[in-house]
């Protein structure tokens, strides 16, 4: 299957989408009994893939079969912003000797297997081993209006993000946090990995103390200790990014979109495509199925 086989399928794309939906579920019903037996290296052909584990964005409404995966981030001491990518091993599955992309972080099990979907996983930069600095850069054309200012390839920084607190671009409610995307170990290559990322009040005081106040509802977020400990891990300074891939049809969708209001999405992440919606401050383990890698 090519890399674009997934995206805007037409006529029968409708009935793919469906089954890929209850195998969703049958995959639901494995992790109830315990996700820990599946062995997620153990599917051929291709290196890993299988049953995997990730950390998302909660998805809360339209055709989309899950969240968004979280990407991790860390903060330079110059302020840049990178994503945290594991540490490269080899193991040897059934025979074959394969690259490992796989590191225990903030209590969860973190590997390249979270974005393999969409064809992201015949992307170059999501091979384990492939050279990058792990540095977010604007790309050509960015999501936000604050962005254009800074050229193609700039490196995100955390003083583009000063104004997180108040920040608002008109849609829904100002003071939930500032977003901005760009790529991801996309340099030296044509495939770009597009990334969300977004510092906000709320994901720092969820880091904190596992629950926030936010402008958008009268009841506060709250996190489980669990995902308290995995925001504290993964996330910096407010700062949390995801992989801006719709897990639909692999739309690019956007924080506080235009056209989100009438689906009630003012405050979220919505997909312009199907109107999925998705809720950055409800990060949830999700199961899913990972696309082998083509070799390795
Ligand atoms: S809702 Fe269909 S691609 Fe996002």
């Amino acid at each position: 299957m090519s890399a674009d086989d997934d995206k805007y399928p037409g006529e029968s794309g409708r009935r793919r989408f469906v089954k890929g939906v209850v195998g969703g579920a049958a995959l639901a019903g494995v992790g109830a009994t315990g996700s820990a037996a599946v062995n997620s290296l153990t599917t051929s052909p291709g290196a890993g893939g299988g049953a995997t584990e990730a950390m998302a964005i909660e998805n809360t409404a339209g055709p989309a079969p899950r969240g968004m995966p979280q990407v991790p981030i860390e903060i330079q001491s110059d302020g840049t912003i990178k994503g945290v990518w594991p540490e490269v091993t080899q193991q040897t599955v059934q025979g074959r000797t394969i690259d490992v992309a796989e590191m225990e972080l903030g209590g969860k099990t973190y590997s390249s297997e979270w974005y393999q979907f969409c064809g992201v996983e015949t992307y170059e930069g999501i091979q384990p081993s492939y050279e990058s600095d792990n540095v977010f850069y604007i790309g050509e054309s960015p999501g936000f209006e604050w962005q254009s200012e800074f050229d193609a390839g700039t490196a995100m920084n955390i003083d583009m993000f000063e104004n997180y607190e108040t920040w608002g671009n008109g849609v829904g409610v100002d003071g939930l946090g500032k977003p901005g995307t760009g790529n991801w170990r996309s340099q030296d290559t044509e495939d770009t990995i597009p990334i969300n990322v977004l510092r906000s009040p709320v994901i720092e005081q969820l880091a904190a103390n596992g629950e926030a106040q936010a402008p958008d509802q009268d009841e506060p977020y709250t996190v489980t200790d669990d995902v308290q400990t995995w925001l504290q891990a993964s996330t910096s300074q407010g700062v949390m990014a995801w992989l801006n891939k719709c897990t639909h049809f692999c739309c690019v969708p956007g924080f506080k979109a235009e056209g989100g209001a009438k689906f009630n999405a003012s405050n979220e992440v919505y997909c312009p495509c199907h109107q999925s919606v998705y809720e950055p401050f409800s990060i949830v383990p999700t199961l899913f199925t990972a696309r082998p890698r083509p070799d390795g």
